[in-house]
């Protein structure tokens, strides 16, 4: 048997203005528009194989190194919709179609813990099953259906998902509002301060907020237009002081929503309230909004902000939060800065216990997802995992 596997690596993107509520469930269709910055595939990635083969007897899927179950909703409204495409667009024969599927798929970072594996991980699906069945079309809407903000990794640099109003979906797409070279300096400090499984998933949190929560209605209908509107701006003028005021606030309004549904859940913890005290006296003394922070549903910052910038705030969360490892930061190279004993003064931010912060993932806006073709397949040719992605 020897099948032709397509592989592909997709990026996390992180966002500005966050998707939190659905107004449909099964076709996973947001409340609101959001928008997010693609992050390099060359620091953080999602990398999946797929193969089809007439003598395969069922779909399979290994995830992380496991054997999972291909019962899995999402993954199987992914997997009709691309197909249900290719025989729209006609771009392969149908007896292909009917062929099984086997799909092996890794994270090189921690999944789960509000670091948007899902968003990597479905888009890259998704793009690898558009490359074996020859879809030519958006698949933004596809990867959608296996996790909404899936949808916003399909591209590459800064991109806008559109909340649609059509029942069907079709028009709950995303588009890019510029290309990763456009703003070269823009960086992503990723804080990671818990890395373990988050306790309430995004789908029942803000399932429970869109049930309960009076803050998000008020969010949706007078926020997030104009603030999707303003970044969208923001972001083409490289206006960082605008960006960075405008994620700082929609990052709030979410955690507050958070708290304004019943029951409230809580994703931020000490450590997340004391890099926030952190970026708001750093940007006072500054003078200028330098830095700014944003959380998803879970205890890790993103912080953004520009390359010049790097070495000092690098500087600065290595004195605040000391490690006892001696790989604190991965990702891209910087150079070290020393730190003006004065301004650690006036910031006065006491220094915290060893290995608050765990790790920190150093990277910038990147590229959509990319074929691989170097033949580094996690399938082999026989359509098994290739060994070294088995635990
Ligand atoms: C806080 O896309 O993980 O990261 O559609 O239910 O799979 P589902 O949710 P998911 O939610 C992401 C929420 C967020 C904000 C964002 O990325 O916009």
């Amino acid at each position: 048997m020897n099948c032709d596997v397509k592989t592909v690596i997709a990026p996390v993107n992180i966002a500005v203005i966050k998707y939190w509520g659905k107004r449909d469930e099964e076709l996973i269709l947001p409340l609101n528009d959001s928008v997010s910055a693609t992050l390099d595939t060359s620091v953080m990635c999602a990398k999946t194989s797929v193969c089809a083969n007439p003598h395969f007897a069922e779909d399979e899927i290994w995830l992380n190194g496991k054997k999972e179950s291909f019962s899995n909703q999402r993954l199987q409204n992914c997997l009709k919709e691309i197909k249900q495409r290719a025989y729209n667009e006609k771009s392969i024969d149908d007896i292909f179609l009917t062929w099984k599927v086997h799909i092996c798929s890794e994270n090189n970072f921690p999944t789960a813990a509000g670091l948007a594996s899902s968003a990597a991980g479905y888009a890259c699906l998704v793009t690898a099953l558009a490359k074996l069945y020859k879809v030519k079309s958006d698949i933004s809407s596809i990867a959608r259906l296996g996790s909404g903000s899936a949808c916003r990794s399909v591209y590459g640099g800064f991109v806008r998902w559109h909340a649609g109003v059509n029942p069907d979906g079709s028009d709950s797409i995303a588009t890019q509002i510029a290309d990763s070279s456009h703003w070269p300096q823009m960086r992503a400090l990723i804080l990671v301060v818990g890395d373990t499984k988050k306790k309430i998933s995004s789908t029942i949190g803000m399932k429970r907020s869109a049930d309960t929560s009076e803050l998000l209605k008020y969010r949706v209908q007078y926020c997030v237009p104009k603030r999707t509107d303003d970044i969208s701006k923001a972001i083409k003028e490289k206006n960082f002081g605008k960006f960075a005021e405008i994620t700082m606030k929609d990052s709030n309004q979410f955690h507050a929503v958070c708290m304004d549904s019943y029951p409230p859940y809580v994703y931020l913890t000490n450590i997340s309230h004391t890099i926030i005290d952190l970026v708001h006296k750093y940007n006072e003394i500054s003078g200028e909004t330098r830095i700014a922070y944003t959380f998803d549903a879970g205890p890790n910052a993103c912080l953004y902000l520009l390359e010049n910038e790097v070495p000092k705030v690098m500087s600065l969360i290595q004195h605040i939060f000391p490690s006892s490892s001696d790989k604190f930061v991965t990702g891209l190279n910087f150079k070290e800065e020393g730190l003006n004993e004065e301004f650690l003064k006036i910031l006065s931010i006491p220094i915290q216990a060893k290995d608050s912060i765990k790790y920190v993932i150093y990277t910038k806006v990147g590229d959509g997802p990319t074929e691989i073709k170097d033949g580094s397949h996690l399938l082999n040719k026989d359509g098994t995992p290739v060994k070294s992605v088995l635990i």
